[in-house]
């Protein structure tokens, strides 16, 4: 595993080339290479081209060889790996009964009104130790691999106290560390109302800003804050309130946004210059034009609306109103338990009227965006990470055609073979 590789003979090499987030109609170029090859080396790309080209220069750079892995694509399309920009991976027990509940009519918000909700999850999180959150977010990120995501965001917000904030963003870190998948880590510690500051939402927000959000900052612990702004949550108010703090401490921002009420979730994030603004199945049309103004990526999570019976956010509009739209699973106990690429891909191009190029913008070079890492990952460019998959199929076209199907057939992440379908799934090393 020395991150040295040479992919030749791609059909379709699906470079997705740029540096920054791609907004309106240029989501829909994916700027491809027919019969294309990509040089990997130490982890980094380092050439990127027609095969003929690519496989000369291979060949004529005189050095030993002997250490490059060699994938012969031939018939195979070849894409950025997935970014997968809002989950919430670290989490103890589940909810499978609040999903029997929602099936006989009744809808999240009560249920969370009633006291389930993510307050559940925050009890078992609070009980669960460090090493069984790590163990359980193994599996979860190995799943999350095997869907071709190489890069992932994952949220606190389980633990609404200092101790269980800190434990799931500290076992975030541990996973960075151990797993192949990137995890870029973000405090959600204003996600709900913990039952000891019942009534006292305003307090609550004050404890996170003043005790909480300044460790996290010191400790490095996360890049990014976010909150779940929303009616019989946290106001638009509050979120400025707490949102203002994480960016004096040095963090990026990102809201969980006009989700089941049009708050003004979208205008705070351009007013506060988000990274990403988030859900937004209810963002007015000035928000939209703020988002698009204000460079703030839209990311969509139609999974979620899926699982809810919601209809879904307005991502045409979004597109045409030159946003830069990103999509991605929103992976958590409660609202949308699932890590699934393909059912992201299926809800996007069915039901959202998203074309299959502007979807896998959505969840390469835009994801990336939407964790402000644009210049390192998200597409097939040199210099950039050699994060990639190759489908088992000649064309992009057949993600979404293979429907609810995983198209993947090898991960590769930064120039070392880390999945391969035909030698049985993820390679340990
Ligand atoms: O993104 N909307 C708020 N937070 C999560 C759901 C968390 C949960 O239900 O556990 C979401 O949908
Ligand atoms: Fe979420």
């Amino acid at each position: 595993m020395n991150g040295n590789m040479l992919i030749k003979n791609a059909e379709q090499l699906v470079t997705c080339s740029g540096i920054s987030a791609k907004k309106g109609n240029e989501m829909a170029d994916l700027h491809i290479i027919e019969d294309g090859a990509v040089i990997i080396k130490e982890g980094v790309i380092a050439a990127v081209g027609q095969n003929a080209d690519i496989e000369k220069q291979f060949k004529k750079s005189g050095a030993d060889h002997s250490d490059f892995d060699i994938i012969d694509a031939r018939g195979k399309a070849v894409l950025p790996g997935f970014v997968d920009s809002h989950t919430h991976l670290v989490f103890g027990g589940y909810r499978a009964e609040e999903f029997s509940w929602r099936l006989r009519g009744d809808s999240y918000m009560e249920i969370m009104q009633r006291g389930g909700g993510i307050v559940n999850t925050v009890n078992a999180t609070r009980q669960a130790s460090a090493e069984e959150l790590l163990q359980s977010g193994i599996k979860r990120l190995n799943s999350m691999l095997s869907f071709g995501v190489t890069t992932v965001e994952g949220k606190s917000g389980y633990g609404l106290d200092r101790e269980t904030e800190i434990k799931q963003l500290e076992v975030m870190a541990r996973l960075n560390q151990i797993h192949y998948l990137d995890v870029v880590p973000t405090f959600l510690g204003v996600h709900a109302v913990p039952q000891e500051y019942s009534g006292k939402q305003d307090a609550f927000i004050d404890f996170m800003a003043t005790d909480v959000l300044p460790r996290v900052a010191d400790q490095n612990l996360a890049e990014f804050c976010d909150i779940f702004c929303e009616e019989n949550v946290f106001s638009v108010e509050q979120s400025r309130r707490l949102l203002s703090r994480a960016k004096e401490l040095g963090l990026k921002l990102k809201l969980h946004a006009d989700e089941i009420v049009q708050l003004g979730g979208a205008e705070l994030a351009a007013e506060l210059g988000a990274v990403s603004a988030d859900h937004l199945l209810q963002a007015s049309d000035q928000g939209i034009k703020d988002m698009a103004a204000a460079g703030v990526v839209a990311t969509l999570l139609p999974a979620t609306a899926f699982s809810l019976n919601e209809s879904y956010a307005n991502g045409r509009k979004m597109i045409d109103s030159n946003c830069a739209v990103a999509l991605a699973t929103d992976f958590n106990p409660g609202s949308c338990f699932t890590e699934s690429i393909p059912l992201v891909f299926a809800l996007a191009t069915l039901h959202m009227n998203i074309s299959t190029e502007e979807a896998i913008s959505a969840l390469t070079i835009n994801g990336a965006a939407a964790l402000s890492r644009a210049d390192q990952i998200g597409s097939i460019d040199r210099g950039k990470k050699g994060d990639l998959v190759v489908l088992e199929f000649p064309s992009y076209t057949y993600i979404p055609y293979h429907l609810g199907v995983s198209t993947i057939e090898k991960v590769i992440k930064q120039g070392n073979l880390v999945f391969d379908k035909e030698k049985g799934g993820i390679i340990h090393c």
